[in-house]
């Protein structure tokens, strides 16, 4: 979601929503504004920022503005920000997730506050209003506030009657632009770069105060120097983050999405997941079949899923491309759980697979980044993966976000089924927090990924192999240097080389391996000294520590159990964007492909 706020002497509407425009990039689902005068003026509503009328108001100098991404709540015109506390003195705008907002929604309830919402940020002015009839000012209100709140956020507040904006962060990105006369913040440069290039960038746990152009900055309740920037990227770039594409941005951003997709789910001391699913009292234990249904990398997904739902769960889990599927569900088709897996929940042939396992009776789930997608709307459950937008036609972040969420619902389901204990449980779950660490250690490395794609370039194909979890991974390494690099690329189960791909090998095909745990590396090893006694180049992504044999490159991932394949994808991922780069090729929009496949 995107954040925006001005202070300064010229009308705040105009300035605000200009700022939306420049942050609608992403393609968000709804926007407000509020704009401060004696009274707030709150204009906000589902749909693109082009739809939003801000209204004028002369005399606001000050006011601030949202673009939303769904993660809570459908986008609706209630749920859009900014929200409003009861009186209507003071709004607020929030990106991020309240993870304790349920406990204080239900005390502010016991107070008497009425909610229009079903988001977790509508807590937040409620709460504010309670400080501010207390006596505290905005500033002190703000400060006491998110003593109280659990989770991650990026906030901005205004009061009625003061022109002023109080903004906070705690692990949500949010920075300060210094104008003449203006002082701004936001989620991203991008939203006020038109106006200043001076900008700084807040820590968590700071808490800034903008006032007639003047941005103070306040840490632990002290003042605070934070260092002013000068922004050199262009427009184009800062959109990026200052990557040259957004796939390398959306790489990059999988620490922050594997977060986001954990936050608030996991109950480590139960060893349990609250998912927040509606399955009918007994269903898991009745369960016999679980299908999941999926297209290109989310069918991936399902693959590494079917084999944790197997393994934690105990129950059946098979993999179909949606294309082909058709649903046999025998006698009593309720007990078939269908899961389409999409990251767009709008591809075309996955739709026709859920409607066809509904239309014959089977129960579905729908597993998806997108809130309000078609899919939502068909299937009897959804879960979120809460990537956030991704904008990059090679699906990065989704993917691990998708295998994640399914993990987490494998646990839930082996839980339900008493076939997953306690302590088993909760060691899945500690590698399943490892997972954002676990990244960006690879992410880390990336300096010697390119080196490695450099030295790959005059390659007439590239084979990827991997054998249990390593498996799905070859085939979306290869898949993702296909779509982006025009490079052949296949992806084989390491056992198969010998039946077959081997006739291709020569000095001039690199073979990727996962050699991790959860892949049984030991056994592909061999799988790859035949390879190499070929002449192929041997690159093995290898567990921390492990040994790397005769090796021609070895990648390191942490241990993370049966997760180190999802981590090895990274290097995949890193692999793939770095030999396109170096082909110049077109990484974000590939010849041919579409995000979005609405067609069957
Ligand atoms: C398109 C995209 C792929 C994606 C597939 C499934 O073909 O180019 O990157 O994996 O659709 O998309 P979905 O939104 O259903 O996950």
């Amino acid at each position: 979601c995107g954040i925006v706020g001005y202070v300064g002497t010229e009308p705040a509407g105009p300035i605000v929503y200009g700022g939306l425009e420049n942050l609608d990039y992403r393609g968000y689902d709804s926007a407000g504004v509020a704009l401060v005068d004696q009274e707030l003026t709150v204009a906000k509503q589902a749909g693109e920022v082009s739809e939003l009328r801000v209204p004028e108001v002369a005399n606001a100098t000050c006011g601030i503005g949202h673009t939303r991404w769904s993660t809570h709540g459908p986008p609706t015109d209630a749920n859009a920000h900014p929200h409003t506390s009861q009186n209507g003195s003071v709004a607020v705008v929030h990106n991020g997730i309240i993870e304790n907002y349920e406990s204080l929604k239900g005390e502010l309830l016991k107070e008497g506050f009425d909610f229009s919402s079903d988001t977790d940020t509508e807590v937040i002015p409620h709460l504010l209003e309670q400080e501010l009839n207390d006596g505290h000012d905005l500033l002190s209100a703000v400060d006491r506030v998110v003593d109280r709140l659990e989770g991650s956020y990026a906030i901005a507040a205004v009061r009625a009657g003061s022109d002023r904006i109080v903004a906070t962060r705690h692990e949500s990105p949010l920075v300060i632009g210094h104008g003449d006369d203006a002082a701004f913040v936001a989620s991203d440069v991008t939203a006020f770069l038109e106006h200043t290039r001076d900008v700084t960038y807040l820590e968590d746990g700071d808490v800034v105060s903008l006032e007639a152009a003047h941005a103070t900055v306040y840490h632990d309740g002290d003042r605070v120097d934070r260092e002013i920037e000068t922004v050199e990227w262009d427009a184009d770039a800062a959109e990026k983050g200052g990557y040259e594409h957004y796939m390398r941005k959306e790489i990059h951003e999988q620490p922050t999405a594997l977060r986001q997709t954990l936050s608030g789910r996991i109950d480590l001391d139960r060893g349990d997941v609250d998912l927040d699913l509606s399955f009918p009292q007994g269903y898991l234990e009745s369960l016999e079949e679980i299908q999941l249904v999926a297209c290109g990398t989310s069918y991936y997904a399902s693959q590494y899923a079917a084999t944790l739902l197997e393994e934690f769960a105990d129950v059946r889990a098979t993999v179909e491309i949606a294309s082909e599927y058709e649903f046999d569900g025998g006698r009593d088709p309720w007990r078939t759980l269908v899961i389409a897996v999409t990251q767009s929940g709008e591809t075309a042939d996955t739709l026709g697979a859920i409607r066809r396992a509904a239309g014959a009776g089977a129960r579905t789930l729908a597993v998806t980044n997108t809130l309000g997608s078609t899919v939502t709307r068909e299937t009897n459950d959804t879960l979120f993966i809460r990537a956030g937008p991704e904008i990059g036609v090679a699906a990065t972040k989704t993917f691990a976000s998708q295998v994640t969420t399914l993990a987490l619902l494998a646990v839930a389901v082996g839980r339900g089924r008493g076939s997953l204990s306690t302590a088993d449980a909760r060691d899945v779950l500690e590698n399943v927090r490892g997972l954002p660490g676990a990244v960006q250690q690879v992410l880390d490395d990336e300096a010697r990924v390119t080196e490695v794609a450099n030295e790959c370039l005059g390659s007439d194909a590239f084979f990827f192999v991997g054998r249990r979890f390593g498996y799905p991974v070859a085939l979306e390494g290869a898949l993702k240097l296909k779509e982006i690099s025009y490079d052949h690329a296949e992806g084989f189960a390491a056992g198969e080389l010998k039946h077959g791909p081997l006739a291709l090998v020569t000095e001039k095909t690199p073979v990727l391996a996962v050699l991790t745990a959860g892949a049984d590396g030991s056994e592909t090893v061999n799988n790859l000294a035949e390879a190499q006694t070929r002449g192929a180049p041997a690159i093995g992504v290898v567990s921390d520590g492990a040994e790397t044999g005769s090796l021609d490159c070895a990648l390191e991932v942490p241990r993370v159990g049966v997760f180190e394949p999802l981590v090895a994808n990274v290097y995949f991922q890193l692999f793939a964007y770095h030999v396109a780069n170096l082909k110049d090729r077109s990484i974000d929009k590939p010849r041919n492909l579409a995000k979005s496949v609405t067609v069957e």
